[in-house]
């Protein structure tokens, strides 16, 4: 098992080291194997022969995991169009942050939720208040930062009750789906209202702690990147989003648990072992990326290189959002650069918070509002 305490960041270290020295897996015990190798890792993903059993990071709650492949098909696509419904305005949120120092890691979840209110229901009574503490309480202070490591299962718990009345007792499911809880209650009579709650929240940790870390990393990025320095083009953002993603990628690691006996040259993998697909390894290792360990957004210049990068996954279970959330981010990311310069001050030491999500070191992003013309 993966301790966490106070971050994993020092795995990520000895797996690329053990990786550089040509190393394709090590057990971390006799039931839990990682992979560092991207042929291996893409191997297991894109499996067609029933050797991994069928998972949903998302779809999936404590009393079934996964959904059914159908109702995962049909929720993935009513949250997408959900989703892309209202035309993004991140310049409309944007003012709001200019001109002072925000917490990291939180803003990127504060930004894209503060983007998709309605959508994510904070704006109605009874439910709004329970979202937002999950936001808070679970997503920022126990998945990001930490701080309440222990005992978060009660409060989910807790969370998921309320909802699971609020959603049974009060809520009026609308039709088309237009907000998370739509989405979740499509899937009655087959799930229950407690199901529905639960996959409501795992909906919102998709939108907002997923994009809001690979936004956040995309901003400090965008600061770094001497060639675009207050001058972020659309193309620009885009290219240091997706070499944001390579080099740190907010899903730095898979999950996948065997089903059969079966064997990759060497190594053998008895059923029921948890394999971890170390994805981020993959994407920063010399073999694949010439130097993978630095920062170069330009190397996105030309057409996509056909290396090693899969930020989004790969296969059945890849991502449903793998073309919406780079807009919602290059957008935010071009929005601020439009007002402002972007600077982040870590605080020691300087490591990033490695939990399921990969944030950034604690510190403050602060936006430094960029003086007008005539003001020059
Ligand atoms: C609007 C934002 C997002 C939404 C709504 C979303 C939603 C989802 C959902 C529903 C799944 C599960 C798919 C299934 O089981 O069939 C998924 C998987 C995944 N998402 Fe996202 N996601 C979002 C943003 C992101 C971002 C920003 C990243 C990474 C930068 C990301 C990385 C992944 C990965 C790697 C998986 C696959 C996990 C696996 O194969 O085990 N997602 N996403």
């Amino acid at each position: 098992m993966l301790h966490r305490h106070p971050s994993l960041w020092s795995y990520i270290l000895e797996w690329d080291a053990l990786a550089a020295k040509g190393k394709k897996w090590t057990w971390l015990n006799d039931r839990e194997v990682v992979l560092l190798d991207p042929e291996l890792i893409l191997d297991v993903l894109n499996d067609r022969t029933g050797r991994y059993e069928d998972q949903s990071a998302f779809f999936r709650t404590s009393s079934r995991a996964p959904l059914c492949p159908r109702l995962r098909r049909q929720m993935s696509g009513s949250l997408m169009r959900v989703l892309s419904a209202n035309k993004l305005c991140p310049s409309r949120t944007v003012p709001a942050l200019v001109g002072s120092a925000h917490r990291v890691p939180g803003l990127g979840v504060r930004l894209v939720s503060m983007m998709f209110t309605e959508e994510l229901g904070l704006n109605l009574n009874g439910a709004g208040e329970i979202v937002d503490e999950y936001l808070r309480k679970i997503i920022v202070e126990h998945d990001l930062l930490g701080t309440r490591l222990v005992r978060v299962n009660r409060l989910f718990t807790g969370l998921v009750s309320r909802l699971a009345d609020w959603l049974k007792f009060e809520y009026q499911a609308q039709d088309p789906p237009r907000n998370i809880f739509d989405v979740a209650l499509s899937g009655l009579p087959e799930l229950d209202h407690t199901e529905a709650a639960e996959l409501a929240l795992r909906l919102a940790l998709s939108v907002t702690g997923f994009t809001g870390v690979a936004l956040e990393w995309a901003l400090v990025h965008g600061s770094e990147d001497v060639e675009h320095k207050n001058a972020l083009s659309r193309f620009g953002a885009h290219n240091v989003l997706r070499e944001s993603q390579r080099l740190l990628p907010t899903a730095w690691r898979l999950v996948r648990r065997a089903s059969t006996d079966h064997s990759y040259g060497d190594l053998r993998i008895p059923a029921g072992t948890t394999v971890i697909l170390s994805t981020a390894t993959g994407q920063r290792n010399e073999s694949e990326w010439s130097n993978g360990s630095s920062l170069c957004p330009s190397r996105w210049n030309e057409s996509a290189p056909a290396n090693f990068y899969i930020p989004f996954g790969q296969g059945a279970n890849s991502c449903p959002a793998k073309i919406l959330a780079p807009r919602i981010i290059s957008e935010t990311v071009l929005a601020i650069s439009k007002k402002a310069t972007v600077s982040f001050a870590s605080r020691q030491p300087r490591k990033p918070t490695v939990g399921s999500l990969l944030g950034l070191p604690r510190g403050r992003i602060t936006f430094h509002v960029r003086a007008t013309r005539a003001e020059r």
